[in-house]
């Protein structure tokens, strides 16, 4: 009599716990023979500024140290960064930036202070020569930030004068005796940062007029760049500001033959509010959710940003450049928190993936962006201490998206379904798709469900579909982290992929970022 009534309830149990083991299911479509627009490599862009040990011991160790590195720059930071293919790295700041006389920093060096982060000593041993050996190693393109909120038209120009001038000019002479014959390449300048806050609090219309001057006399002079002009990047909004957007836009529409811009920056972290206060470990589903949800406000922002930019330039000629962005968490304990130090956990990799997937569905307009920042500070890719250096899971999502890199996007189409957390709703998928030069076709796709699995099958129009292989990352817990002891806790694994009569079928872990090629 005892056993019909427990075998019902290990039925009924069996059957309660069902939804949670089963994966669910969705359909997506990539309709290959379709095409958008390039998604620009400089999207994946970095960010290093003169901040905590963003530099000083993050890049630079100096010549002299046991660490392992080439002129002074860390070889195994410059391996890892080669890996990741950093199209361009925006340097020197940030707020250091308006702070920053470039010639303090090269032949001998001159110290002075870093007021904005912590107040330390800036040696000025990392300056221009330094950068652009770390570019090289790295085989990046120099996005410069010059110094208008505290430094003059005349010193932003000789310093590019003295960076890419090819005729022997008393700067150009300069630059070879501190060991440089050849003129550099500058790809990129940025007119200013944060021009309405930390770069001189001032208003749109003063900008606008700095702006003219600074485009005007700030040259580049290097031959071999006159095929493929630097592109002039002119401060933007901080988040939803569309005012600022208005003022430089409008100037900027129908402006006369003597300035021009080619970029307009926009800044904006994940930090739901001011000062940041969320935890970058310890943190549960909760705190998951609510930073997921606030990341995913970047998509309002750049339409928002694109469509004022839009009425003011429908050609589309001015990139958006979204030259800061990540997560901005609590200072880690213990940490300066002048440094922005912050641990970099599985939430950190899911939200670049979200961001990224962003600028990639607004490639027309968003043509470059740098993560915040590429070493030891806040959203990092990389971090060390003294002799140590690990990965973090953002520096992943980097590396599984390199295909994408300059990839044509194709469009997807795909229930996002929801996933739900207290008053918390989120789209639990998101993916895009792009061709690469060979014509492959990639997938990353993205599970923001903490806890369910999803069975994905894809129809292919468009190719004859033969293989597929990729990468998935994912780890236990929302929260978990790379450690110098444990490096790899959040790593990619082979993606559970498959390829049948040319569909494909493909298992998301909960938590989880998939990037797939497909062979046709
Ligand atoms: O990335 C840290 C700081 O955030 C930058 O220096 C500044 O531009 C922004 O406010």
């Amino acid at each position: 009599m005892v056993r019909p009534i427990l075998l019902r309830f290990s039925l009924i149990a069996l059957v309660l716990a069902a939804p949670a083991m089963a994966a669910d299911k969705a359909q997506l479509s990539i309709d290959a023979s379709k095409g958008g627009a390039k998604i620009d490599r400089n999207i994946f862009g970095q960010f290093a500024e003169h901040l905590g040990s963003g530099i000083y011991g993050g890049i630079w160790v100096g010549p002299d140290s046991p660490i392992p590195n080439t002129r002074g720059i860390r070889n195994d930071v410059v391996a890892a960064l080669r890996a990741i293919k950093v199209p361009n790295v925006r340097w020197p700041g940030g707020c250091f930036a308006d702070e920053y006389h470039w010639r303090k920093g090269i032949g001998a060096r001159a110290a002075t202070l870093n007021p904005n982060w912590g107040g330390v000593i800036e040696p000025n041993t990392f300056g221009t020569h330094e950068f652009m050996d770390f570019l090289d190693q790295i085989g990046s393109e120099a996005y410069l930030s010059v110094n208008v909120g505290s430094g003059t038209p005349q010193e932003a120009a000789e310093w590019l004068e003295y960076l890419t001038a090819a005729q022997p000019t008393a700067l150009a002479k300069e630059r070879a005796a501190n060991g440089h014959q050849a003129p550099y390449k500058v790809a990129y300048l940025g007119i200013g940062n944060e021009s309405w806050a930390c770069g001189g609090n001032m208003t749109a219309d003063y900008y606008v007029d700095q702006l003219k001057i600074y485009t005007r006399f700030v040259r580049n002079y290097n031959p071999a760049q006159q095929s493929k002009p630097m592109l002039k990047i002119a401060v933007g909004p901080g988040g939803p500001d569309t005012q600022w957007t208005e003022t430089v836009m409008k100037a900027h529409q129908g402006h006369e033959w003597s300035w021009d811009i080619d970029g307009l920056s926009l800044h904006s972290y994940t930090v739901v509010k001011w000062p940041p206060a969320y935890a970058s470990v310890g943190f549960g589903v909760n705190e998951y959710a609510q930073i997921l949800k606030s990341t995913l406000e970047m998509e309002d922002l750049v339409s928002k940003q694109s469509a004022v930019m839009d009425k003011y330039d429908p050609q589309k000629k001015v990139a958006l450049v979204v030259d800061e962005w990540g997560a901005w968490y609590a200072p880690l304990p213990g940490s300066n928190p002048g440094f922005l130090v912050q641990q970099n956990s599985l939430r950190d990799a899911v939200l670049a993936s979200l961001n990224l997937n962003i600028f990639a569905r607004h490639a027309d307009r968003v043509r470059m962006a740098n993560i915040a920042q590429m070493i030891n500070v806040l959203q990092a890719m990389i971090m060390t201490d003294k002799e140590k250096m690990v990965l973090t899971p953002t520096y992943h999502v980097f590396k599984m998206y390199v295909p994408f890199q300059d990839a044509t996007f194709v469009p997807v189409s795909f229930d996002a379904g929801r996933y739900t957390h207290g008053n918390i709703t989120l789209p639990r998928l998101d993916a895009i798709a792009a061709k690469d030069s060979s014509g492959k076709l990639w997938l990353a796709i993205t599970n923001v469900d903490p806890e369910q699995s999803v069975e994905i099958d894809a129809a292919l129009p468009g190719i004859a579909a033969k293989s597929a292989s990729g990468e998935t990352l994912t780890a236990t817990k929302v929260d978990s982290v790379n450690t110098f002891d444990a490096p790899n806790t959040v790593a990619p694994k082979p993606a559970a992929v498959k390829v049948d009569g040319g569909k494909l079928t493909l298992k998301l872990e909960p938590k989880s970022v998939t990037v797939i090629g497909i062979e046709q």
